[in-house]
């Protein structure tokens, strides 16, 4: 790969056989000709200088187009210090050394100047292809192995929990029913794709005590957002002997930062110094990382905080339309202004009301009756607001059965095998999911989630 080609640039080999990629650009001079070609592998190009000695190879170079793949049998290496790449391959003889695999239509959409990604969005078959969203999907590689290992460093063990369900994880009316072609109900009961896979995570934490997965999520999300997918890949962990929801939130913050240190390391690999203009720049992205690593812990403070401090400065800020009041969710104009203007720093909003929340989390004993908190945090970053949710689970049978009830859920015992998990050694426990889609683009100083998935599938412009 060409990945391999310059990680030799300290000794380098003389001739170079066997190079395979597609052709960014082509120029073509009176004596020479230059190609430029990827192959996905780095962020790298790999220059090509082909002296012309003959007519039919003049002939043969300007049948080369953009996007076509080619291979090369044979090259010779040349160092190349006083240019921007260490290294570029000659070919003395092209006739011989390169052939060209596939050819392109003569309307190849994507040329050498950067698209912006409003317009790649619309090729979803070819956008890989472009420094930035190539780098983006290795970006999304590295940092899905990174966290893998930083959780399995920590003894969680890595579980694949089902992707169709009979139940509803969130209560928040956003699932897709699954039936047959031809409509049936092939379960004999209704399933779904799932929302989240927690109810399952808790079966499999009460055996391995500290559990995790990243799969597929699915959300008939009604709001058609720069932050929301219908297909998104939810990044949960589950753990047992935990009763403190600020444990929880030094887990996150402990995993975030080792990831954000590992980018940092490897930076130069992972960010490529072209600039679309509705993205940061790398300069940017880098200082991103390090308000993300500053020493000072990252904020936490409660909702309750969080609502004085909004209703304190919400005639002033940015968000007159939507008055904070206690009881009801944070808007997205909230979260962001929290973390982005107010704290300009990560903030951990915990011990949310109970009705704001879903139906598993535990209750505050502490709160006053009739403004009831739950054991619960959500992670809001600058200008991205929620990035990731979780709580304490309520792990006491009676309790949780009373609150089902208040819900009006599991009249037909739907549940009762999740209820009876509290009756066969239950422990104290807790968990959170981590919406990949929403870490990998705000990591990668991207504005829109849509990019950080290979193919986005959401209510509006979706592909086969
Ligand atoms: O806050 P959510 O809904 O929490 C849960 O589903 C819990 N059961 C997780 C748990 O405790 N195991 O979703 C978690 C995260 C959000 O913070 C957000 O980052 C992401 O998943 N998310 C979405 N990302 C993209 N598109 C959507 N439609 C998303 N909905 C949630
Ligand atoms: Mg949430």
């Amino acid at each position: 790969t060409i990945r391999d080609l310059y990680k030799r640039t300290a000794n380098p080999p003389r001739t170079v056989k066997n190079v395979n990629g597609w052709i960014r650009s082509v120029r073509l001079l009176k004596k020479m000709a230059f190609l430029d070609i990827q192959d996905g592998s780095c962020l790298h190009t790999l220059k090509v200088a082909i002296p012309i000695k003959k007519m039919d190879e003049t002939a043969f170079l300007k049948g080369m187009k953009t996007g076509q793949s080619i291979s090369i049998a044979c090259a010779q290496w040349q160092d190349t210090p006083q240019r921007e790449q260490p290294f570029e391959l000659k070919i003395e003889d092209p006739l011989e050394s390169i052939s060209i695999r596939g050819t392109v239509t003569h309307d190849y959409p994507l040329q050498k100047k950067n698209h912006s990604l409003l317009f790649l969005r619309s090729l979803p078959t070819l956008k890989h292809r472009t420094t930035y969203l190539g780098s983006l999907m290795r970006f999304r590689s590295f940092a899905e192995q990174r966290l893998m290992n930083i959780l399995q460093s920590d003894d969680f063990t890595k579980v694949s929990p089902p992707v169709l369900t009979s139940s509803d994880c969130e209560g928040a009316g956003e699932l897709f029913e699954v039936k047959t072609a031809s409509s049936k109900n092939y379960f004999g009961k209704p399933s779904y794709l799932t929302v989240s896979t927690q109810l399952h995570l808790e079966i499999l934490a009460m055996s391995l005590s500290r559990c995790y997965t990243l799969t597929p999520c699915f959300r008939a999300e009604r709001s058609d957002t720069n932050r929301h997918l219908s297909e998104f890949w939810m990044l949960e962990l589950e753990m047992c002997f935990i009763n403190d929801v600020r444990l929880l939130t030094m887990v996150v913050e402990s995993v975030l930062r080792r990831l954000i240190e590992s980018c940092c390391e490897r930076s130069s690999e992972l960010i490529p110094e072209i600039t679309l203009q509705e993205c940061l720049s790398k300069e940017e992205v880098l200082n991103r990382w390090n308000m993300l690593l500053n020493p000072e812990p990252w904020k936490v403070i409660t909702y309750t905080e969080a609502i004085d401090i909004l209703s304190d400065k919400h005639r002033m800020a940015p968000f007159e339309k939507y008055e904070p009041k206690w009881g009801e969710p944070l808007q997205t104009e909230h979260e962001k202004w929290l973390a982005g203007v107010h704290f300009q720093s990560p903030v951990f909003i915990t011990d949310y009301p109970r009705d704001c929340k879903a139906f598993y989390m535990k209750t505050n004993t502490s709160a006053s009756p009739g403004r009831e908190t739950v054991a619960c945090f959500d992670l809001l970053f600058p200008e991205m607001g929620e990035i990731a949710g979780g709580s304490i689970r309520e792990d006491n049978y009676n309790e949780l059965a009373q609150e089902m009830r208040r819900r009006g859920m599991n009249s037909s015992g739907e549940l009762d095998w999740y209820l009876s998990l509290r009756l066969e050694g239950s422990v104290p426990h807790g968990g959170f999911g981590l919406g990949m889609e929403r870490l990998i683009s705000y990591l990668f100083g991207n504005h829109n989630i849509r990019d950080a998935i290979a193919f986005h599938r959401s209510a509006t412009g979706t592909i086969d």
